[in-house]
C-alpha cells in the first residue's frame, strides 16, 4: 500500500516517537493529580514538553503551552475564548471547518465575521485581507498553509499590515512539522498545532501556543489537580484550559516528534518539495487532469479529473493500492473560491519516495485510460 494521505493524517512516525510513546504506556500515571512519585515524574515530564514546544515554536514560555486533543480543539479554544458577542474578526475562504464552524456559532452571537478571498493565483488574497481590517477588529484568523492545496499566505506580511491591538490567531495544522514557524519573529499571538500530521506525534496530540496578550477563557470545565478548593477555573495558564486527565503518551509523542523535527525538518522540507515539484510538473502536463498547487514543502498536490469525479478517482486509487483523499476536505469555502465540487488530494510525507510517486503517476495514467 502507498499512502499519500499524510494531511489527514501523517503516516509514519520515527522509531524515536514510536519507543517514547511505548515507554510512556509502559510508565504512566496521571501527571500532576496525585502526590506520589510516577505522577509528579509524569507532571515534570510534562513540563518539559511545553518547555520543548515554546521553544521549538518560538514562542512566549511554558506556561503558555496548553495541550490539546487536536488542532481542532486548539482553534476552540483560540477562538471561543476570546472572541465574544459585538466583536468582528477577518478570517480567509481557505479555512477548515475547524475555523469557519465556531465562527459561524459566533456570527448567532452577534460577531461579524468577514472573510478575505482568493487571488487570481487560487492564493489567500492577503491585500483583500489587510482591507478588510478595520480598527475594531479583534482579531485576524488564518491558516498558515490550505489544507486542500499547499498555499501558504506570507504570515509576517499579514502581521505587519494589521494594526497593532489585532490579534493574529493561526491554524498551523498543515504547516507545523514542514516549515520553520518563529511566532514572536512573525508576530502570531496564538499558533494551533495538530500532534498527527507534519509533527510526527501520534492521534489524539496537539497544542495551542498563545502571547502574553491572549488570554482566552476556557471552553471546558473541570478537574485540573491545582486549586480543588476553587469551584471556578483556577486563573493561571496552563491549568485555566486544561481541564479532565492529559494524555501522556500524546504530549510525549508530540514533543518526541519536535525533538526529533528538530535535527531533520530542514532536509524533510527539501525532500518534499522535490516530490512536489516532480507531481507538479508531471501533472501540468496532463490532459486528463487539472492541477491545483504549487510545488510546496507542505507535501499537498491537488488534481481534478476532468470527466471523473473525485471520490470516485480516490476510490479507483484506493482499489489500486494508493491512498488519497478526494472530496471537500472540510474546506468547503475553498472548494466554492476554486469553483469545484471535490478534488484529489495526494499529501506526502518525507518518508515518502520518488519510486511511490511514480507509481502513483502510473496508477493516475491507467484511470485516465479508463474516461
Ligand atoms: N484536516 C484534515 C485533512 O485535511 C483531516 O484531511
Amino acid at each position: 500500500m502507498i499512502y499519500f494521505d499524510n494531511a489527514a493524517t501523517g503516516g509514519f512516525k520515527p522509531d524515536s516517537v514510536i519507543s517514547a510513546v511505548t515507554a510512556a504506556l509502559n510508565r504512566c500515571a496521571n501527571p500532576g493529580r496525585s502526590g506520589h512519585k510516577l505522577s509528579v515524574a509524569c507532571l515534570e515530564r510534562v513540563y518539559a514538553c511545553r518547555k520543548l514546544l515554546s521553544e521549538f515554536f518560538g514562542g512566549y514560555g511554558y506556561e503558555r503551552v496548553v495541550f490539546t486533543k487536536n488542532c481542532t480543539e486548539a482553534l476552540n479554544i483560540a477562538i471561543l475564548g476570546t472572541i465574544k458577542s459585538g466583536d468582528e474578526v477577518v478570517t480567509t475562504v481557505a479555512e477548515h471547518n475547524s475555523v469557519l464552524r465556531p465562527l459561524e456559532l459566533l456570527k448567532g452571537r452577534g460577531v461579524t465575521v468577514k472573510y478575505a478571498p482568493l487571488n487570481g493565483e487560487g492564493d489567500i488574497d492577503v491585500c483583500a485581507l489587510a482591507g478588510l481590517v478595520t480598527a475594531k477588529t479583534k482579531a485576524v484568523i488564518v491558516t498558515l498553509a490550505s489544507n486542500v492545496t499547499g498555499t501558504a499566505p506570507d504570515i509576517a506580511e499579514i502581521s505587519r499590515s494589521i494594526p497593532e491591538g489585532c490579534l493574529l490567531i493561526c491554524d498551523g495544522a498543515q504547516a507545523c512539522g514542514h516549515i520553520k514557524i518563529d511566532m514572536q519573529k512573525s508576530g502570531i499571538d496564538a499558533l494551533a498545532v495538530a500532534g498527527h500530521k507534519g509533527m510526527l506525534g501520534i492521534q489524539g496530540s496537539g497544542a495551542l501556543i498563545f502571547s502574553e496578550r491572549f488570554n482566552p477563557s476556557p471552553i471546558t470545565f473541570g478537574g485540573t489537580g491545582s486549586e480543588s478548593q476553587n469551584l471556578n477555573m483556577p486563573d493561571f495558564y496552563p491549568d485555566r484550559l486544561e481541564s479532565g486527565t492529559l494524555s501522556y503518551p500524546a504530549i510525549i509523542s508530540l514533543a518526541e516528534g519536535a525533538l526529533y523535527l528538530s535535527e531533520h525538518l530542514e532536509e524533510e522540507a527539501q525532500k518534499t518539495l522535490k516530490m512536489t515539484e516532480y507531481l507538479c510538473k508531471t501533472f501540468s502536463q496532463m490532459h486528463e487532469v487539472a492541477l491545483y498547487s504549487r510545488p510546496n514543502p507542505f507535501g499537498v498536490v491537488t488534481i481534478g479529473f476532468k470527466s471523473m469525479q473525485s471520490e470516485l478517482a480516490a476510490h479507483a486509487l484506493s482499489e489500486m493500492g494508493i491512498c488519497v483523499r478526494g472530496g471537500l476536505h472540510c474546506a468547503p469555502l475553498m472548494h466554492k473560491a476554486l469553483n469545484s465540487d471535490g478534488l484529489v488530494r495526494i499529501s506526502l510525507s518525507a518518508f515518502n519516495t520518488s519510486g511511490e510517486c511514480d507509481e502513483l503517476l502510473a496508477a493516475i495514467r491507467k484511470l485516465a485510460l479508463t474516461l
